[in-house]
């Protein structure tokens, strides 16, 4: 019998591959630094069982009905909303993620900007590379301390409760959250709070975002948003740009309607060097980092090769997204 072929659409960390050559699956790698377009993408799904994918790849209708052959989409990240996943289980095509092992890796970057934003550091160092480190000035510079503030969480999902765990071991910060379920895990390891959006945005000192990408949530921190939150509050984003709109929140922060903002996602993505946030005293910005440790991608990697052995081998996938199309 042929191997079953599964097609890579970027390099990753060669412990998945491995795990799935082992299992004698032959795998096929895209090797160039840049993203596929979606034409090779379909031309490359074409000759493959498997497409193991990444955010990047534009999977929508269009190429889903092209490559309607694929037995699985094994996403190597926690989102998928590049994938048009209605459409996918219409098909009958699983599609399986990684989540939990990039939970810690994203929320250290959550509570890295929360503390850069709060203290600048992203336009002090800048300042100092452009020579404007001056004489010592005790009212300039100045940040915001921490402690005992209120954290709001949109989105109190894996990495939300890390978020919230760090903000309460470090600076004893209340939890309040937003979410369409209860979360009562949280509730008891910190005392966190469900609340109603608005709440939310008045009461948050720190508003961390961790939802996913999704017609309820694209757009969401818009300008009617920004101007309920308080002036003195620090927006962080490390789960999708679009859930926030760019315009508006450079309005927010121009016109100190809010304090600052830390963003590890925008939208586009690559941000254009020039874009005013990368210049500004109130916005650190990183480019879509969360993940990128050595232990989150290697985990990412595993998950994914496992998603689709696990298929293979047994009819089930450990993570997957639309189960309703599994076999009982
Ligand atoms: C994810 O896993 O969704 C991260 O954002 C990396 O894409």
């Amino acid at each position: 019998m042929q191997p079953l072929r599964v097609f890579v659409s970027r390099e990753i960390p060669t412990l998945g591959i491995d795990l799935l050559r082992h299992q004698g699956f032959s795998v096929k790698v895209w090797h160039e630094d840049r993203p596929m377009t979606q034409e090779e993408l379909i031309q490359e799904a074409k000759q493959a069982d498997i497409l193991l994918s990444l955010g990047e790849n534009k999977i929508d209708s269009y190429f889903l009905n092209e490559c309607k052959h694929l037995k699985m989409i094994s996403q190597f990240a926690v989102g998928y909303d590049n994938i048009n996943i209605p459409e996918a289980t219409a098909l009958g095509i699983p599609v399986g993620n990684t989540p939990g092992v990039l939970a810690d890796a994203t929320a250290d970057i959550a509570f890295g900007l929360m503390i850069a934003v709060s203290r600048k550091f992203f336009f002090n160092h800048l300042k100092i590379i452009n020579g404007g480190w001056g004489a010592f000035m005790p009212t300039a510079n100045l940040g915001q301390e921490l402690y005992g503030k209120t954290l709001g969480i949109f989105g109190l999902g894996s990495i939300g409760s890390v978020m919230a765990q760090r903000c309460k071991g470090a600076y004893n910060m209340n939890i309040l959250y937003y979410n369409r379920t209860r979360n009562a895990q949280a509730e008891s390891d910190f005392n966190a709070r469900r609340v109603e959006f608005d709440e939310l945005l008045a009461e948050s000192d720190v508003l961390s975002v961790h939802s996913v990408l999704s017609d309820e949530t694209r757009g969401k921190f818009n300008k009617d948003a920004f101007t309920k939150m308080k002036p003195s509050s620090i927006f962080i984003n490390t789960s999708r740009g679009g859930v926030h709109n760019e315009e508006d929140l450079i309005w927010a922060l121009d016109n100190k309607v809010i304090w600052g903002a830390g963003l590890d996602v925008t939208n586009p993505e690559p941000m254009n060097k020039d874009n005013r946030l990368l210049f500004m005293e109130n916005a650190c910005v990183l480019p879509h980092i969360g993940s990128a440790t050595v232990e989150a991608r290697d985990g990412m990697s595993r998950l994914a090769a496992e998603n689709i052995i696990y298929f293979i081998r047994e009819g089930r996938i450990p993570h997957c997204v639309n189960p309703m199309v599994l076999k009982p």
